[in-house]
């Protein structure tokens, strides 16, 4: 095998994503432990903005400091690479949630055995499914009541709409919680509320042996057998392919923060998650393994300390190895750039790195050349797809406020977009620029960071909009006769594509119907 292959097949590039609150970074921490990549507990901050924080800026600020570091973070494990992409936990800052995702090849689910599936998760699902991207379901905070396992398995099922394999099984919850039986290893881990120590499994492969009852009472050793027998009657024995298809999510049950059932979820994800995936780019397929490097960018991270301008691009490699100080071309702006401090992200700390592999992040230091979606190649005109942007929720006219600073609005108003702040688009009846974002909280980062990195002003204006759609038809006449009819409400996206504004549910739907031959798309790829 050769050494680049070897390399590729060691990686595991993964995002672990839940509703916030459920433990992601709890869970994040932990596996972070194991790797040695930290040695104590409360190590890894969480970079969520706390709810009652929305408003403060000094808050959010010092998150975003946070999260720069704990962005990717990279450590070795049982001779795997395994890379956590770290994705805000805020819903405002959804979009980003998405973008990250396009550059994992799988995806941890972390849903709180109390509260079951939630809002945010079956949204991120929605894009882990549109991917057929491979998830693991890990159900935390066994050591509080919760909802029933099957319950809970058959709620993941109808709302996330896959179907699940449990390889672990609780025993009891709440102050009754005695561990879990690994299905997957076939062995009994014993719980022992606490934080830092990884208890001992004792295996035990033959259930009817009287082996369990040596270590839990005879009661749960019997309803820990029932439950396992119907667990083996409901769903089919674990099957690697259909995980990897994004078919069947393996189900573990555990406590993150007691550090219980982590060890076995990370053994078990070393053993059956993909390595790096080939990726479609518009013209080919991107095998990882070919010798040329690609890659693309993902998520641009300003910062925000005004002495230190350059933000980071963050560089998802698609194959090949990346080399330091090499020249690479940027296809959209067509021209050769070397970077001379790449840096990777190791055990939380941000270092120059030589080389990195397909499957790999790198942070290129970056002084406003690079957009979401941008490629890097050694040469070939590549573009890589799948970066969608879904309609916004909130819209506001974005109005210059200083006359004299008009320059520096426009300037700013592009970069923030590139980077993927939020959506622009532009009325193509009255010219006037139209934000669309998730949530409130982007129009402060955007009005915030318009005044303080380009000296720029702007006002809010309200718009009264539902909906925006990206239309395309095959049937060209109707099109044109339908942009003529909502001439008002149509607009251009940051790519020159056609979107259509609708202002209402009920507008929309008349125009649906009145137009049967335009498609309407709530995403801008489809
Ligand atoms: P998030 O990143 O998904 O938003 O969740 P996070 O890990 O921050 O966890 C949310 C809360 O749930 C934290 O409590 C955390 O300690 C708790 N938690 C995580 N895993 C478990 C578990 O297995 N059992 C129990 N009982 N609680 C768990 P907090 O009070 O909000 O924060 P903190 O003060 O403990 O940091």
């Amino acid at each position: 095998m050769s050494q680049l292959t070897d390399e590729i097949n060691k990686r595991r590039t993964f995002a672990i994503i839940s509703h916030p609150d459920a433990g992601k970074t709890t869970l994040t921490e932990k596996l972070l432990l194991f790797g040695g990549a930290i040695h104590v507990a409360g190590a890894v901050k969480s970079n969520k903005i706390k709810k009652t924080a929305t408003s403060d800026w000094m808050e959010i600020e010092k998150q975003r400091g946070i999260s720069v570091a704990t962005s990717v973070m990279g450590f070795n494990y049982r001779d795997h690479k395994v890379n956590i992409l770290d994705t805000p936990g805020h819903q405002d800052f959804a979009e980003d949630t998405f973008r990250t995702l396009t550059a994992v090849d799988s995806v941890i689910i972390v849903i709180d055995c109390a509260k079951g599936v939630e809002l945010q998760t079956r949204r991120l699902m929605e894009v882990c499914r549109m991917r057929h991207t491979p998830v693991i379901v890990y159900i935390n905070k066994l050591d509080r009541e919760g909802k029933d396992p099957f319950d809970l398995l058959d709620e993941v099922e109808e709302e996330l709409k896959i179907k699940v394999r449990p390889l672990s099984w609780p025993i009891d919850m709440g102050q009754r919680f005695r561990g879990v039986y690994n299905i997957y290893e076939k062995g009994l881990n014993l719980f022992t509320p606490n934080k830092q120590q990884v208890t001992d499994r004792i295996a035990i492969t033959d259930l009817e042996s009287g082996e369990l009852e040596k270590h839990i009472d005879p009661a749960q050793a019997g309803k820990l057998r029932a439950d396992l027998e119907l667990v083996e009657g409901v769903y089919p024995e674990f099957d690697r392919e259909s995980y990897l298809k994004g078919e069947v999510a393996p189900v573990f049950f555990g406590s993150a923060l007691n550090n219980f059932g982590v060890k076995e979820l990370l053994d078990c994800f070393i053993d059956i998650a993909p390595s790096p995936c080939p990726i479609m780019a518009e013209e080919r397929k991107i095998d990882p393994y070919e010798e040329p490097f690609t890659g693309f960018v993902f998520k641009i991270h300003a910062n925000m300390d005004p002495n230190h301008r350059s933000s980071i691009a963050f560089v998802k490699i698609c194959s090949g190895r990346f080399e330091r100080n090499k020249n690479y071309k940027h296809v959209r702006m067509n021209k050769l750039m070397r970077f001379s401090s790449p840096t990777a992200f190791m055990a939380q700390q941000k270092e120059i790195v030589d080389e990195a592999y397909a499957g790999d992040i790198v942070g290129l230091p970056d002084t406003g050349n690079f957009r979401i979606g941008d490629t890097l190649t050694e040469g070939e005109e590549l573009h890589f797809r799948g970066l969608p942007s879904f309609s916004p929720e909130q819209f506001k006219y974005i109005e210059n406020a200083d006359p004299m600073k008009a320059k520096q609005l426009a300037k700013g108003i592009d970069q923030l977009m590139g980077e993927g702040v939020a959506q622009l688009f532009v009325n193509e009846f009255n010219g006037r620029k139209i934000i669309g974002t998730v949530g409130q909280l982007q129009f402060e980062v955007i009005q915030y960071r318009l005044l303080h990195e380009y000296a720029a002003q702007c006002r809010w204006e309200p718009i009264n909009l539902y909906k925006a759609c990206w239309i395309e038809s095959e049937d060209l006449a109707q099109l044109e006769a339908f942009k003529k009819r909502k001439a008002q409400f149509m607009a251009k996206d940051i790519s020159g594509r056609d979107v259509y504004l609708a202002d209402s549910g009920y507008v929309l739907s008349m125009a649906q119907q009145d137009f049967p031959k335009i498609k309407f798309h709530f995403t801008s790829e489809f």
